[in-house]
C-alpha cells in the first residue's frame, strides 16, 4: 500500500522516480507526487488522482535535480486531495510514508503547542514535524530521525530528504524497503518494492526494523547502514540479484488482468521445473510432527488456501485451519508442538499477513510460506518457502496468483503425503494447461454470457466442497473490478437467509460439477423455482444442467482433471467478471479504492 521511490545520482531524478512510480502504482492511485532539489532548494509537485495527472504536470517545469523522492498514494489518514498527497515538505525536509502513526492524533496536539503548523489532514506530516522539532534542538539529522521514529506507533516506512543534502534517508517498521545499487555506477536507489527498481540495480539490501539507511551517492560506500547509536548496523541483508527488465507491456490485450489471466497456462506447464529445482535438498523432516496446519491469508490468497485445505484434509488426517489473518492476529492463541503456520501471499508483505507470522514465530510454531515475491518480507520472516512462480502480477485483482497458489498447495499435499512423483505432477499439469487452452480459446461464450447479464444488479456465486472457496473467490474478483453487489454462498447455505434476495433481477452463478452434483443441483432448482436468473458452471455433456441454466457454460470435466476442477471452474469465473466489468467500462487493472499490496492494518 503505498508506494516510495527515491533517487540521488548523477542522472536526472525526475525520470528515474517516475518510471519506479509508474511500476508502483498498483499499491495505490488516491494520488502521486514528487520532490527534488534544485539549487539547494526542495521543490514539490503533487497532484490527486493517478500518476498521469502528476506527470501531466511535471511535464510544463524544466527539472534538473540529480536527488528526490516520489509517492503513490492509498489514502489511510485524510481525505484524497492534493494536500494530502505526499510527499510532505517544510523549510527544511521532505518526506514520502507508508503505512499508519497511531499515536499521529497525542503528536499533533504536542506539536502545535510547540508552534508547529500543519498543511495537511495525515498522519504522515506528523513525523516530517516531528523530525523538525528534534532537528531544531540537535541539528543532528540522523539522531532527529531515530528520535521522531522511536516516538511514532505503529508500522511505517519513511524515506527523507534534506535541502542542500546529497543524501537520502531510510527507516522502516513492520513495512517494506528495499535499496540498491548498481557496481561502479555513482547512483543509489531506495523504494517499496524491488520491482520498482528493475533493471536499475544489481544488488538489493533489505534492512531489519530500525537501522537507518543513509544513501550518499557521492560517498565511496554510497549506502550506510546505522544502529540507533549510530554504529554501523550488519541487519540488513543483501540479494545479489540480476533484476531483469521484464517486458512489462499489455502485449496484445487492453487489460493486464487479461494478460495474466492468459498467461496461466504457460505458468502452469513451467511449475514442475521449478519445483525440481528448488526443492532437490528439502529437508526429509519438513513436517515431521505435524498434526494441525494453520492457514492464515488475506483476500484471494485465503480462498487459494481454503482450496488447499481441502486437499490436504481430503487425503490424510491433518486437520487445516483457516483464518482472515485481520482476525487471527486478535486472538488468544494456544499452541501445540504438533501445530505449523502455513502463510499464502502475493506480495509476501501483506500487513495483518506479516503480523500473524511473526505471532506464531513468537509462540515457537514453524512457520511456511506460499508466496510469490522472493526477497518479500514473508519470505524473509518464514523458516521455510514455497515459491509460487506467478511472474509479476500487476492486475490488481488476482488471477494467476492464485492459480500458482493452488498448484503449490497440490504440490505441498503430495510432498506431505510423500506421494511426490514429479513425471505424474508434470502430466497432471500439462492436462491441465491444456484445459485451460481450451476455454481460453473459447471465451467468446463466455463473452456472450457476460454480454446477458452485465446490467444486472445482484450476483450469488454458488458451489459446495472444493468449488466453494471458488463460488467465494468468483464473487470476490465481479466485485472488485465490476462494482456490483456479489456474494459467494455454500449452495446450501443458500435457503438459510439469501434466498430471500432471489427473482428475476438476482442472478445465480452456480457451480454444479460431478462432486455432490444432487444436492448442487437441487440448491439451483430452488433458485430456478424463485425465478433467479441461472448461470450454470458444469460438465458439458451434462444435458439436465444445460436444461436448467438460462445461460449454459458447458466445461470437459474428465476424471483425471478432477483434483484441479477448481482452477478450470475458477477461469471461467475470471473471464466472466473481466468480460462483465469491460462492458461496464470500469477501471479493471486499477479498480477504485483498491491496492494491490496491503501493506497497512
Ligand atoms: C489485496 C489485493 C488482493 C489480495 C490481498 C492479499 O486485497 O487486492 O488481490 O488477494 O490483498 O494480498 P497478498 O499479496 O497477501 O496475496
Amino acid at each position: 500500500m503505498c508506494g516510495i521511490m527515491g533517487y540521488a545520482g548523477s542522472l536526472n531524478s525526475q525520470k528515474i522516480i517516475l518510471t519506479g512510480l509508474s511500476r508502483l502504482e498498483y499499491r495505490g492511485y488516491d494520488s502521486a507526487g514528487i520532490s527534488y532539489q534544485e539549487n539547494g532548494s526542495l521543490q514539490l509537485v503533487k497532484k490527486e488522482g493517478k500518476l498521469v495527472n502528476l506527470e501531466n504536470a511535471i511535464s510544463k517545469i524544466k527539472i534538473k535535480s540529480r536527488i528526490g523522492i516520489g509517492h503513490t498514494r492509498w489514502a489511510t489518514h485524510g481525505k484524497v486531495n492534493d494536500t494530502n498527497a505526499h510527499p510532505h515538505q517544510n523549510e527544511e525536509f521532505s518526506i514520502v510514508h507508508n503505512g499508519i502513526i497511531e499515536n499521529a492524533n497525542q503528536l499533533r496536539e504536542f506539536l502545535q503547542t510547540n508552534g508547529h503548523k500543519f498543511k495537511s489532514e495525515t498522519d504522515s506530516e506528523v513525523f516530517l514535524e516531528l523530525l523538525s522539532y528534534h532537528y531544531k534542538q540537535n541539528q543532528n539529522i540522523q539522531s532527529s530521525i531515530f528520535k521522531a521514529y522511536n516516538e511514532i506507533e505503529g508500522n511505517s516506512a519513511f524515506v527523507i530528504m534534506q535541502k542542500d543534502s546529497h543524501k537520502l534517508y531510510a527507516i522502516k517498521r513492520s513495512a517494506p524497503i528495499v535499496c540498491g545499487l548498481k557496481q561502479n555506477e555513482k547512483e543509489v536507489f531506495v523504494s517499496s518494492d524491488p520491482y520498482a527498481l528493475m533493471g536499475q540495480v544489481d544488488n538489493l539490501y533489505f534492512p531489519e526494523d530500525g537501522v537507518l539507511i543513509v544513501a550518499d551517492y557521492l560517498s565511496s560506500k554510497r549506502l550506510i547502514f546505522l544502529e540507533e547509536n549510530e554504529t554501523p548496523s550488519s541487519r540488513f541483508k543483501l540479494q545479489k540479484k540480476e533484476l531483469n527488465e521484464e517486458i512489462i507491456s499489455k502485449g496484445n490485450f487492453d487489460h493486464f488482468m487479461h494478460k495474466e489471466i492468459h498467461e496461466q497456462p504457460l505458468l502452469v506447464s513451467s511449475l514442475v521445473e521449478h519445483f525440481k529445482k528448488d526443492y532437490k535438498d528439502i529437508p526429509d523432516d519438513l513436517f515431521k510432527g505435524v498434526r494441525v496446519v494453520h492457514l492464515v491469508s488475506c483476500g484471494t490468497a485465503l480462498y487459494a488456501g481454503m482450496v488447499i485445505k481441502n486437499f490436504i484434509e481430503a487425503r490424510s488426517d491433518v486437520k487445516v485451519l483457516w483464518d482472515f489473518a485481520s482476525e487471527f492476529r486478535y486472538k488468544n492463541h494456544r499452541f501445540s508442538t504438533e501445530e505449523v503456520a502455513l502463510f499464502i501471499s502475493q506480495s509476501g508483505e501483506t500487513a495483518d499477513t506479516l503480523a500473524c507470522q511473526e505471532i506464531c514465530k513468537e509462540h515457537g510454531l514453524k512457520t511456511y510460506s506460499i508466496v510469490n515475491v522472493e526477497g518479500s518480507t514473508l519470505f524473509r520472516n518464514c523458516d521455510y518457502n514455497f515459491l509460487s512462480y506467478a511472474g509479476t502480477e500487476i492486475g490488481v485483482a488476482s488471477t494467476k496468483a492464485f492459480t500458482q497458489q493452488v498448484l503449490v498447495g497440490h504440490f505441498l499435499t503430495l510432498l506431505f503425503l510423500r506421494q511426490l512423483d514429479y513425471e505424474k505432477v508434470a502430466l497432471d499439469f500439462k492436462k491441465l494447461a491444456s484445459a485451460m487452452n481450451k476455454i481460453l480459446d473459447e471465451e467468446d461464450k463466455i463473452k456472450q454470457v457476460a454480454q446477458k447479464i452485465y446490467n444486472y444488479k445482484g450476483f450469488i456465486f454458488t458451489g459446495r466442497g472444493i468449488q466453494f472457496p471458488i463460488a467465494l473467490e468468483g464473487a470476490l474478483k465481479l466485485k472488485e473490478i465490476a462494482y456490483v453487489h456479489a456474494e459467494g454462498y455454500a449452495a446450501g447455505e443458500l435457503k438459510h437467509g439469501p434466498i430471500a434476495l432471489i427473482d428475476e433481477n438476482m442472478v445465480n452463478i452456480a457451480i454444479i460439477t460431478p462432486d455432490l452434483y444432487k444436492k448442487t443441483y437441487s440448491n439451483a432448482q430452488e433458485v430456478k423455482a424463485r425465478k433467479g436468473k441461472m448461470v450454470v458452471i458444469g460438465d458439458e455433456s451434462n444435458k439436465e444442467l444445460e436444461e436448467l441454466a438460462d445461460y449454459f457454460i458447458g466445461l470437459e470435466l474428465t476424471e483425471d482433471l478432477k483434483v484441479f476442477e477448481p482452477l478450470v471452474t475458477n477461469l471461467v469465473l475470471q473471464l466472466l467478471s473481466y468480460n462483465i466489468a469491460k462492458l461496464k467500462g470500469t477501471d479493471i487493472d486499477k479498480p477504485r479504492n483498491l491496492a494491490k499490496s496491503v501493506t497497512v492494518e
